[in-house]
């Protein structure tokens, strides 16, 4: 018997829901981000204590189980994952989110009658499952299970038409009434329709998603991100769940804004991102290093040319997240500051791996939210910087983004280091960053390399710099 009345269930509903958007709201701003995060865990939970409360539920066991099961999975993969793989553990778990709403519609096919009903089957079947496979592959893709460049095959395009074409036909069978079924000599044929439905948005995921070149997959996985909230919306109206409604409508719509301001932030359009490998726009870059001369300096030239300056720009990038130098990043930035040197930090949208990657860095390491500066505000300051430090960054400075038409980075604003008076460049080797092209950044005459893992020769040009 159930404990909650239909009201009791409506009202808890309403908080979880109250929960989701400030959860939201929360995210919007690194110093509010934890407790949002925790808001919308406290919402997702109370919604799950809620659906025991207020539902005659059969296989109790296997339920309790089952949540066993992925407790014991999730919780350690979480606490296990590093920073820079994060991108790939919510690709997993939003493509399992997809799987789980297509399934989930699959079931309620045979308890539905009205059209809006089988429209909402139709829809979940077809988006959940392109939602999760999709993933899968994005999954693959970033954790080099499988090669990160574009996958096309010859007539890959026109198999993806033929599979819209048989997922229209197959959703159009769902949603048509048994008599006009039965006037096709199809009647009885949802179950199938809907099985096949669930098989040619499967394939669809995976041939959507190999075309997508490694530099735009977190774009991508925002994308399926999106989808999956509008097919968990649509299980909400098969299920007739509020909460449910409320909440996949919610993460379509952020997940929709999330990947417009990626793509924007990277200068690309969602349809080039999905058929540019079609069209032979995306290319892989490659991951040799150059042999062409550079110049290189000792941790203490650096620490002269930032002692010896007035206005220090620093410009983070991935390596710092691997070298796990934050720490060390800011204490550098506080002993210049005691010195009288203005430091501000130069924060690229997609420096690092993950939207924020950067100001979650340095938020962990007590940099103050006034010293970092957006791209649009920093950039009018490079031609008035002595030095710019560019620390385990490549992409975000590489000028091929405005000169080289063709290059995988092209149209994707950058940060304009090369207006600085001096570049210093922290990085191991003369290997390219992730698009895998070289900067010809490296070789002008204002630049300066200290070749070494960023926490090693930050560690160093801090001593040096402490010593001046
Ligand atoms: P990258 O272009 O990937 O460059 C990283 C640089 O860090 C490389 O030059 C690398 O050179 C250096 N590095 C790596 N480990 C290091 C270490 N331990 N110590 C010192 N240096 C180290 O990074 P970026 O400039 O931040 O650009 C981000 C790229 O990732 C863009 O292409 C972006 O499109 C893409 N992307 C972004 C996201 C989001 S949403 N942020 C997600 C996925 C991909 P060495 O190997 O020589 O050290």
């Amino acid at each position: 018997m159930s404990i909650l009345s239909p009201e009791g269930t409506a009202l808890l509903y309403l908080v979880a829901a109250v929960c989701f958007i400030l959860a939201l709201k929360g995210l919007g701003s690194p110093a509010t981000a934890r407790r949002g995060n925790l808001l919308g865990a406290l919402g997702a939970l109370l919604a799950m204590i809620v659906v025991f409360l207020s539902t005659e539920l059969d296989n109790l066991a296997l339920i309790l189980g089952v949540i066993a099961v992925g407790t014991i999975i999730a919780v350690p993969a979480s606490r296990l994952v590093k920073m820079t793989q994060m991108p790939q553990l919510v690709a997993l778990f939003n493509g399992v989110g997809g799987g789980a709403a297509a399934l989930v519609a699959l079931l309620e096919l045979e308890h539905s009658d009205t059209v809006g009903a089988f429209l909402a089957v139709a829809f979940t079947v077809l988006v959940g499952s392109i939602a999760f496979s999709g993933s899968i592959i994005t999954f693959l893709k970033l954790q080099e299970l499988m090669p990160t460049r574009p996958i096309i095959f010859p007539g890959q395009a026109i198999v993806i038409v033929l599979l819209v074409v048989l997922g229209l036909v197959v959703a159009t069978l769902i949603v048509l009434d048994d008599a006009a079924l039965a006037a096709l000599g199809m009647a009885g044929i949802k179950g199938v329709a809907a099985v096949v439905g669930l098989i040619v948005g499967l394939t669809l995921g995976v041939l959507l998603v190999l075309p997508v070149g490694g530099a735009d997959v977190p774009i991508v996985i925002s994308l399926l991100n999106a989808g999956t909230g509008l097919a968990v919306a649509a299980s909400g109206l098969v299920l007739s769940n509020t909460l449910l409604l409320v909440a996949g409508t919610l993460v379509g719509a952020s997940g929709s804004i999330l990947t417009r301001e990626m793509a924007k932030a990277m200068g690309r359009s969602v349809a080039g991102i999905l058929f540019g490998a079609f069209a032979g726009g995306s290319t892989a870059g490659s991951t040799v290093a150059s042999d062409r001369p550079v110049r290189s300096s000792t941790p203490e030239d650096v620490a002269i040319l930032l002692g010896y300056a007035q206005r220090v720009i620093v410009v983070p990038g991935y390596g710092l997240a691997v070298a796990q130098a934050q720490h060390t990043m800011a204490e550098l930035a506080s002993t210049l500051e005691a010195k009288g040197i203005e430091v501000v930090f130069g924060i690229h949208p997609v420096a690092g791996r993950m939207p924020g990657h950067m100001n979650v860095l340095l938020a962990e390491a007590n940099v103050p939210y006034e010293v970092l500066a957006e791209m649009s505000e920093v950039n009018p300051q490079f031609k008035t910087a002595d030095v710019a430090l560019v620390v385990g960054a490549n992409d975000v400075v590489n000028p091929a983004a405005k000169t080289s038409p063709g290059s995988p980075i092209y149209g994707m604003p950058i940060l304009d280091v090369a207006a600085a008076r001096q570049v210093v460049f922290l990085k191991r080797s003369m290997r390219p960053g992730f698009a895998g092209i070289e900067n010809e950044l490296l070789f002008e005459p204002q630049t300066t390399l200290l070749f070494g893992d960023a926490k090693d020769s930050l560690t160093s040009v801090l001593s040096a710099v402490k010593r001046l």
